[in-house]
């Protein structure tokens, strides 16, 4: 597959208006401050069993809401990458500059990184893979995520065999679609495809949430 003519429709949302509401929305309401918590102590935890690596990749970025974590892990070079000029805007205008010096922000499309082979230790790829149902477009994503890391992959998708996943199950049936949550055998499958080793997982909130993220050795 040619990678570089992947495009994900829902890449189209991310407009300059749209990424400062989602700069806003998880500092917003008890129940998603609560959300962040838990998302950040997955993202934490991961990047602990990944070997607190001392370069990472944040990408999709977004509007940067995990910078603070991977710095706080003791990371030395954040490179941010994401495909949406707006969301990069709204880093640029909502960062400090005390923590803007420390990332090098890059327009970047996770289907085809403009990055050199094997050019950083770690890449931190959370809430994107519930959006491509594709089997081809995953195994095509994380080929290039094997590329361009050096030694751990930390990714995050929706899993079955939680409270969550049960309800989106019965959402989807309702709706006529196919559910975004994966089986996890399945999950761990693709992975082994692709050529990763698995080193861990963290549930975000263990039988409760779909969140999982996964720590991947690349080969
Ligand atoms: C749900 S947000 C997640 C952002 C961040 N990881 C977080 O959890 O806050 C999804 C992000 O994927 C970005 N995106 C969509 N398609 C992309 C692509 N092909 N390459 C890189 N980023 C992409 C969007 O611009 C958006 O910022």
């Amino acid at each position: 597959m040619n990678n570089s003519k992947l495009k994900f429709s829902f890449a189209d949302r991310y407009t300059h208006e749209y990424s400062n509401k989602y700069y806003e929305r998880h500092k917003k309401g008890i129940l998603k401050k609560f959300s962040n918590i838990l998302e950040q102590n997955m993202a934490a935890k991961a990047l602990k069993m990944a070997g607190f690596p001392k370069s990472v990749l944040d990408l999709p970025c977004g509007a940067g809401r995990f910078f603070q974590t991977i710095l706080n892990m003791g990371c030395e070079r954040v490179v941010a990458g994401d495909s949406s000029p707006g969301m990069l805007q709204v880093i640029k205008d909502r960062f400090p500059p005390e923590i803007l010096n420390k990332l090098e922000l890059l327009e970047l499309d996770l289907a085809d990184i403009n990055l050199p082979d094997k050019s950083v230790d770690s890449i931190l790829c959370m809430r994107f893979m519930h959006h491509i149902h594709d089997p081809q477009h995953r195994l095509a994503i994380y080929k290039e995520l094997q590329r361009v890391a050096r030694d751990t992959v930390c990714i995050s998708n929706w899993s079955e065999g939680n409270y969550k996943s049960y309800r989106e199950h019965l959402y989807a049936k309702r709706k006529g679609i196919a559910s975004r949550c994966l089986n996890p055998a399945l999950l761990e499958k693709e992975f082994a495809d692709a050529g990763f080793t698995i080193i861990g997982k963290v549930d975000m909130l263990p039988g409760i949430l779909y969140w999982r993220t996964y720590v991947l050795k690349v080969s």
